[in-house]
């Protein structure tokens, strides 16, 4: 997604901001995507997007409601302006439209477009098994509950939500020519033309029920982490002859320049999953196992619980499993059937106790996360930078900046993401947590769990090995959330685990 401007003061001022910084940034060559994270050290960090929606990484989330917007009808009275960025074609978008169904309400600013190019009708930036669409669609809201604007919103960890639609080539969408219709007006970049409102929910597939839910970011610089994210299961469809349109009319360079730049391939390659897990709203149609569910929230808070205050022994010695990533419940789904069914059933209820604050106060483990200063106050990127900056000027190490802010926001959003079910728990936030805790129990909670997550990864890496059915992309290493399937091992008590304790 693209975080730009709306109002021509505001173009103004990202303009000059842009001159002074020399920030230009483009897909491809020496200021490319491989070189966005040495300008914005957060490209090259936590929970970046877009991602690849991996089958093995869906979990099935019963309390996710069907997206519900509200005012998308615009009426032909109203103006919009569509643009040409650079990077994109944008069109702003009325306040009065917002998503109303998520916890807090968010007020659209802007959509706009990443394609492929007319030799290859493949852009869109997030994938479903590796499987890349033609074209995506982000329609842009900021949390209206909180921030005054877009501009504040857009560096706050709860700042932004994006609905995604992928767009393949297909059936002609009358809608999509809405915009069409003026692309020949904004040719070049920093042009923009006014377009008369329509109903903008027609851009948006039919089912707003089914869909995956992600914490991510920004898909250009800045690339703060700051999106939840909405990417509906169901594409539309263009025409052929609109996606060349759209593919061939634009070009990234001023009407001034001599040497004209077209503008397409504008999509960001898939990012590295770290311990995120995907919900989805909806069960898949076919796969071996069916999609597994996610476990309960409370179930969670119990855990952290657990490693702020509990008996750090009883982890390390019996429930070790529970802080693995949650791949590795198959493993244990056959001890647990009923648990599991009920555990499922129980979810819908204590997700809902999760929103009610009254009852998350008295949880005691909310209490002392609070405490620690974590998973509850908003992270505010901008100042966190300047902060980290400084830091690092002052001990002469500023070209560790990246690693610096990836150390210093992972385990506060890895933990956040977990306690929404949104993650799993990474070790580096357990480690984070149980630094409060300088005993010989934290340092042996520790020591087992590198050595259970190590033998995974080993064990794991070795099952990929002969199982060539499996796709893996080139992030998958980056998850160790494998586990091997117990029927993988004839004689499970043969695992290296089982006789190095
Ligand atoms: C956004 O709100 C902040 C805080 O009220 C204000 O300082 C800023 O000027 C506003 N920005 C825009 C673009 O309206
Ligand atoms: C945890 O264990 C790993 C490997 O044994 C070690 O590198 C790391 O420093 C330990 N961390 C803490 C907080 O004790
Ligand atoms: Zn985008």
């Amino acid at each position: 997604m693209q975080f730009l401007t709306r109002t021509a003061i505001v173009s103004l001022q990202l303009t000059l901001f842009s001159a002074v910084h020399g920030a230009k940034w483009t897909y491809d060559g020496p200021q490319g995507q491989d070189h966005w994270s040495e300008r914005y050290p957060y490209c090259g960090g936590a929970l970046q997007s877009p991602i690849d929606f991996k089958s093995d990484l869906l979990r099935f989330d019963p309390t996710l409601r069907p997206i519900e917007v509200q005012n998308y009808n615009l009426s032909p009275n109203e103006q919009l302006t569509l643009g040409n960025n650079g990077h994109s074609v944008q069109l702003s978008l009325s306040p009065m439209m917002s998503i109303s169904s998520l916890h807090n309400q968010y007020t659209a600013a802007q959509l706009h477009f990443h394609w492929g190019s007319a030799s290859r009708p493949a852009g869109s930036e997030h994938t479903v098994n590796n499987k890349q669409y033609a074209a995506e669609l982000h329609v842009v809201h900021y949390n209206s509950d909180k921030y005054p604007n877009i501009s504040t919103a857009v560096d706050k960890s709860d700042g932004l939500a994006v609905l995604g639609v992928l767009v393949e080539v297909g059936m002609f969408n009358p809608a999509f020519e809405h915009i069409l219709k003026f692309i020949n007006g904004i040719k070049y970049r920093d042009q923009k033309v006014k377009v008369p409102g329509f109903n903008i929910r027609a851009l948006l597939p039919t089912r707003l029920d089914e869909y995956y839910r992600y914490d991510g970011s920004l898909t250009t610089p800045p690339c703060y982490p700051s999106v939840l994210w909405t990417v509906f299961r169901n594409p539309i469809t263009i025409s052929r002859k609109q996606f060349l349109s759209l593919a061939t009319a634009l070009y990234s360079s001023n009407a001034q320049d001599s040497a004209p730049m077209p503008l397409n391939n504008n999509y960001r390659k898939t990012q590295p999953v770290d311990s995120r897990l995907i919900l989805v709203s909806f069960k898949e149609r076919r796969g071996l196992h069916g999609t597994l569910t996610v476990t309960s929230p409370l179930t969670r808070k119990q855990i952290i619980q657990q490693l702020l205050v509990g008996d750090l022994g009883d982890l390390a010695d019996e429930d070790l499993h529970k802080l693995l990533p949650s791949g590795s419940e198959k493993h244990h789904a056959g001890k647990k059937k009923d648990l599991k069914t009920q555990q499922s059933e129980r979810l819908a209820k204590s997700k809902q106790q999760t929103l009610n604050p009254s009852l998350w106060k008295k949880s005691q483990a909310n209490r002392h996360v609070g405490k620690l200063g974590l998973a509850e106050n908003t992270l505010s990127y901008v100042s966190l930078e300047q902060r980290v900056s400084h830091q690092l000027k002052q001990s002469h190490a500023e070209n560790q900046m990246v690693q610096a802010l990836r150390d210093a926001v992972f385990p506060e959003l890895n933990l956040k993401s977990y306690l929404e079910c949104r993650s799993d728990l990474a070790l580096p936030t357990i480690r984070y947590i149980l630094q409060g805790r300088p005993t010989d129990e934290a340092t042996e909670l520790n020591h087992s769990l590198t050595k259970a997550m190590m033998n995974q990864r080993k064990t794991s890496t070795a099952l990929e090995k002969d199982l060539p059915m499996t796709q893996y992309n080139g992030h998958s290493t980056a998850t160790v959330s494998r586990k091997p399937q117990s029927q993988g091992y004839p004689h499970p008590w043969l695992l290296p685990m089982e006789w190095e304790d």
